[in-house]
């Protein structure tokens, strides 16, 4: 027998089949259920979209009770462990590992896009001494649009291919650039001898020096850190790449709007948010009366709880291994002794526990990135530059579904019924 759900719609004591596919109901079938002439038909009301799906996807697993995150179908422990960041967008975007020759050719595409306009960097240089580096990013991602306006050609393959590399191998230039501005110090070409990482933290952090000196342990830790954030299925960032994408606007505007979204605070900007907690809980004494006040709802423990994960977040573990690789470069952060300790009690504490609130991957990513120099209006935008091969990954996945259209929720009409204006001398 085929999956059905019966619906009896006791208005009219008629009786539905509705089919049930991938375990799912779609919620247009509902529509046939009417209660007279003038019922338009049944929809669903579902707000933050906690129980709908907007579409089918082949790109990122998560099954958030066991804590597993596939990308392409590769646990992520797998990728972290053996993989490189720009091999991991390749697998995301095309949908397999690279062989030798595609990797190298993918690579060498990727160094060849690096360099960021002239007037893009003078654009940039416009940005006040101490603008937001996050804001000056998604700024000027979306700046890109008029620079390269074959990105409207989005059914054609190969002008989508370039927008891709161009995406994927400038964000880090707009990042360094963006860091370099808000402190001042003149921007850093890139260096295309380098490593995706490394060339990135070059034009970070080069001085005077001829060659920047790359630490491996401090680029292989970026790796894995951008391979963690590279794609996290339907969140809220990536829902706006696919709802404005689905316009068909070029990909640059509809980034902009995807780098928006991760600047809340309640998703890019968690880590920063972390940092803030630990510096405001300041020694291991203060953590028990911190925790009190989090369970008498005065606040957050930030950095723990997901909307998906309900088990430890599979990243966090990862997250925590490199936290201790890296440390050992840069010297221990001293606010990892509050974050263990806070860990520790709130995986034993009955509130957590039956919450199933457990670290996600912010909860160690702030620590690392501050140890490695980075100030913390940096954290987003470190959260972007890998998460840039996700949304362009869903973006094009996207456009090329038959099944989607523009995206256009429906709503609840709630508001005043109709009623006529009223003069202004006539208002009281
Ligand atoms: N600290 C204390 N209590 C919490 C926390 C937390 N971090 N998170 C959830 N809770 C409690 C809620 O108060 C609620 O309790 P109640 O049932 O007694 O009312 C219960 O747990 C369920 O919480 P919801 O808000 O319904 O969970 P939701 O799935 O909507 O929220 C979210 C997920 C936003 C991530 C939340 O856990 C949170 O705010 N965490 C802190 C911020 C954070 O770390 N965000 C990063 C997410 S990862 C990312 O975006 C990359």
């Amino acid at each position: 027998m085929a999956d059905t759900l019966t619906i009896t719609d006791n208005r009219t004591g008629k009786q539905y089949e509705i089919a049930i596919k991938d375990g799912a109901i779609r919620a247009t079938d509902l529509k046939q259920i009417r209660a007279g002439e003038d019922d338009t038909g049944l929809i669903t009301y579902d707000p933050a979209f906690m129980s709908t799906a907007a579409c089918r996807s082949r790109i990122t697993f998560i099954d958030g009770d066991n804590g597993i995150l596939e990308y392409r179908g590769y646990p992520i422990e797998q990728l972290a462990e053996r993989s490189t960041y720009l091999e991991t967008a390749y697998l995301l975007l095309f949908g397999e590992l690279p062989t030798d020759a595609q990797l190298k050719d993918w690579t060498r595409q990727i160094v060849l896009h690096t360099m960021l306009h002239e007037n893009i960097k003078k654009l940039m240089e416009g940005f006040q001494y101490d603008a937001h580096p996050m804001g000056v990013f998604l700024s000027t991602v979306g700046a890109f649009s008029t620079f390269y306006t074959d990105a409207k050609k989005i059914f054609d393959e190969s002008a989508r291919k370039k927008q891709i590399y161009r995406l994927i191998a400038k964000v880090p230039t707009i990042a360094a650039y963006a860091y370099r501005h808000s402190i001042g110090r003149p921007y850093v070409y890139p260096d295309n001898d380098l490593s995706f990482t490394g060339n990135f933290l070059n034009m970070l952090f080069r001085m005077t020096e001829l060659k920047y000196q790359v630490n491996p342990v401090l680029e292989r830790a970026l790796e894995i850190l951008f391979i963690l954030h590279a794609d996290h299925e339907q969140n809220c960032s990536t829902s706006a790449m696919r709802g404005i994408g689905s316009s068909h606007v070029d990909p640059y505007s509809a980034m902009a709007g995807a780098a928006a979204a991760l600047y809340g605070p309640l998703h890019g900007g968690a880590n920063e948010a972390v940092l803030r907690m630990l510096n405001e809980i300041g020694s291991v004494q203060n953590i028990p009366g911190f925790i009190k006040r989090v369970k008498a709802g005065e606040g957050r423990l930030m950095g723990f709880g997901h909307r998906v994960y309900k088990s430890y977040d599979p990243r966090a573990k990862i997250i925590k291994r490199t936290a201790d690789q890296v440390f050992e470069v840069t010297g221990r952060n001293p606010l990892l002794d509050i974050a263990l300790e806070l860990e520790r009690i709130a995986l034993e504490d009955e509130y957590f526990v039956t919450r199933k609130l457990y670290p996600n991957v912010d909860f160690y990513s702030g620590l690392i990135y501050q140890a490695m120099g980075f100030p913390v209006t940096m954290f987003p935008v470190l959260f972007a530059i890998p998460r840039t091969s996700g949304w362009i990954a869903q973006w094009e996945e996207m456009l090329l579904d038959p099944e989607q259209k523009i995206a256009r929720p429906r709503q609840l009409y709630v508001g005043a019924t109709r009623r006529d204006y009223v003069p202004l001398e006539q208002r009281s």
